[in-house]
């Protein structure tokens, strides 16, 4: 654990936010409130939820409860090989980037909020620029829909794509995306589109796009209605036969013990009584979400009592409806308690190419999708639960049984 002596975490853009584990005793965290530092904030608030059920955040120096010194250093040592721990290598970044404005010559707040959390996703990154570099030709025209940063633009560029569409609705990310491609010569081949791909008319994109390239997939995975807009682009913007990257999404559940369940039930009874008033009913509703405090299945702390299930199978190429329901089954592989159902993506940039959260895999900077039981179920190996996965511009995930 020698990587953690006096590990320290800058969050970039607010030089003020940092958390500090001084190898021994005491975990410091500081303005964790920060906007910019939301992943890491929800990580470090499942840590300390674990470990002392801390509630709000702020300031804290406090001792870790005898015991469980090894699941926090479990912790860190998942967030740090996940990178959503950024280290002091950060600090130059966020010199550098604290005089973006200046560097732009306009007096203008950019919020690159999780931006550079996906550009330092390693796995992530290699993915895409992987099918680019197989896709583009000097033929392409791409479509890059919701281009933020405008990496995947410049990716596509790079690879010689005689031109790209950038699409992007938030003006402050893609004015910065255009001062990249200036900044990197790659400003005549791109051209950048202002606004929602549904409010952008088909004639505006010409000639027609032969690739698209997106990356609007969501921790709740389709939370960012990928499937509604891939939809809208593959219809209107398109050409004939365009390839699509990614072409195809798989969604998979298994069921497992999150360990929190105790504690995060406890919380509805608090609702009991608010102010004299009774917020059961809104307890219930809170605790039904999928939940943000646990968002990370970890294999090392939690157990999975279910092997992942393939629900939903998506094609890109052919999908015509967004909405389903998806009745399915997991089967309990031993004895045990199941608290928790968790979901993740495979998202198939191309033939070859797998871009995927799942929690075997490398780790990437996307959490899961985790749904939590009212109440424990204890299974027996075997033993089948029923399922429904529904999707009708939000998902929900019901026990049947
Ligand atoms: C997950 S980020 C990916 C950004 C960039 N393509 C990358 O790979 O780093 C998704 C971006 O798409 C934008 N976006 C999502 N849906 C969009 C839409 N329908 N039209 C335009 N922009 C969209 C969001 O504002 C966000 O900047």
């Amino acid at each position: 654990m020698a990587q953690f002596q006096d590990l320290k975490t800058r969050v970039k853009l607010n030089p003020e936010t940092y958390f500090k584990y001084d190898g021994g005793e005491h975990i410091l965290l500081k303005n964790i409130h920060s906007d910019d530092g939301l992943s890491i904030k929800y990580d470090i608030m499942l840590i300390l939820y674990e470990l002392i059920h801390w509630k709000s955040v702020g300031e804290l120096v406090e001792p870790w409860p005898p015991g469980d010194q090894e699941k926090i250093k479990a912790h860190l040592e998942t967030l740090y090989a996940s990178r959503i721990v950024i280290t002091d290598e950060a600090e130059a970044a966020v010199a550098s980037e604290s005089g973006l404005s200046e560097t732009l010559g306009k007096n203008i707040h950019i919020n690159v909020e999780n931006h550079h959390v996906m550009l330092r996703d390693y796995v992530r990154m290699a993915a895409y620029r992987r099918a680019i570099d197989r896709a583009v030709t000097p033929e392409t025209v791409a479509l890059d829909l919701g281009c933020g940063s405008g990496v995947l633009s410049f990716f596509a560029a790079k690879a010689g794509a005689r031109k790209i569409f950038a699409i992007e609705r938030r003006s402050d990310i893609i004015y910065l995306a255009e001062q990249l491609a200036k900044a990197n010569g790659l400003d005549t081949q791109i051209e950048f589109v202002e606004g929602a791909s549904s409010h952008i008319s088909e004639e505006r994109l010409q000639p027609k796009p032969n690739l698209l390239v997106a990356e609007i997939l969501a921790n709740g995975i389709l939370e960012e209605n990928v499937l509604e807009f891939t939809i809208d682009a593959r219809r209107r913007f398109l050409a004939p036969g365009a390839q699509m990257i990614p072409c195809g999404l798989d969604i998979y559940f298994f069921g497992f013990d999150c360990g929190l369940h105790q504690s995060r039930w406890e919380e509805v009874e608090e609702f009991k009584d608010l102010y004299g008033i009774d917020f059961t009913m809104l307890g219930h509703v809170l605790c039904g979400k999928a939940t943000m405090r646990l968002d990370r299945f970890n294999t090392a702390l939690h157990k999975a009592v279910t092997d992942p299930v393939l629900v939903q199978a998506i094609d890109f190429m052919t999908l015509e409806n967004p909405a389903f329901v998806t009745r399915f089954e997991l089967v309990a592989k031993e004895d045990g308690p199941i608290t928790s159902f968790c979901g993740y993506f495979k998202a198939h940039l191309d033939a070859e190419t797998v871009l995927t959260n799942s929690p075997w895999a490398p780790p990437t900077h996307w959490t899961h999708l985790i749904y939590t039981l009212p109440a424990t179920r204890f299974v027996k190996k075997g033993e089948a639960l029923q399922l429904e996965l529904i999707y009708d511009g939000a998902m929900r995930l019901q026990l049947l049984d």
